[in-house]
């Protein structure tokens, strides 16, 4: 009889997911900076998983692909070039240091703002990665600075 290749079924693409990359590219760099639909955005390579959010950070407008990650409580975080503002990469949540008045030690604790810079959906097939912006129905901090260009050094404070 005849010999049946089973060809395995691709990741399905999202309508509006974008191309940004190869697999490859970001192996080495481990950070591509684009644009989506006008949109900065920056794509990490971190610990095998694939984070992307917006570009400018919610603060001031900071270039986040410039930042460094830092593991904060067992959260990749990637820390602001300018201010040092810490946000999540899986979430985008903003974290601060703070004391917790309950603490008799007042020892100083990592506290969550809550989602401050937007996340998007980042899907890898055949080699290429792909960006879906998330609903910008849902308003988020760091829409405020995403469409606004900036120069990337130095802090304008
Ligand atoms: Fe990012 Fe201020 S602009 S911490």
């Amino acid at each position: 009889g005849q010999q049946q290749t089973v060809i395995q079924e691709p990741e399905e693409l999202d309508e509006s997911a974008v191309l940004v990359g190869k697999v490859e590219d970001l192996k080495v760099s481990k950070r591509i900076r684009t644009t989506v639909n006008d949109r900065e955005v920056v794509i990490f390579h971190h610990l095998g998983k694939y984070h992307a959010m917006d570009l400018r950070c919610y603060h001031s407008g900071g270039p986040l692909h410039l930042g460094e990650i830092e593991d904060i409580n067992g959260k990749a975080c990637i820390v602001c070039p300018w201010h040092k503002y810490k946000i999540v990469l899986e979430t985008g949540e903003g974290l601060y240091q703070g004391v917790n008045h309950q603490d008799p030690k007042r020892t100083k604790q990592w506290f969550s703002k809550g989602k401050k810079q937007r996340t998007h959906k980042v899907t890898v097939k055949d080699g290429k990665i792909y960006v879906t912006l998330s609903d910008v129905n849902e308003r988020c901090d760091s829409d405020f600075y995403a469409k606004e260009k900036f120069n990337d050094e130095p802090c304008p404070d």
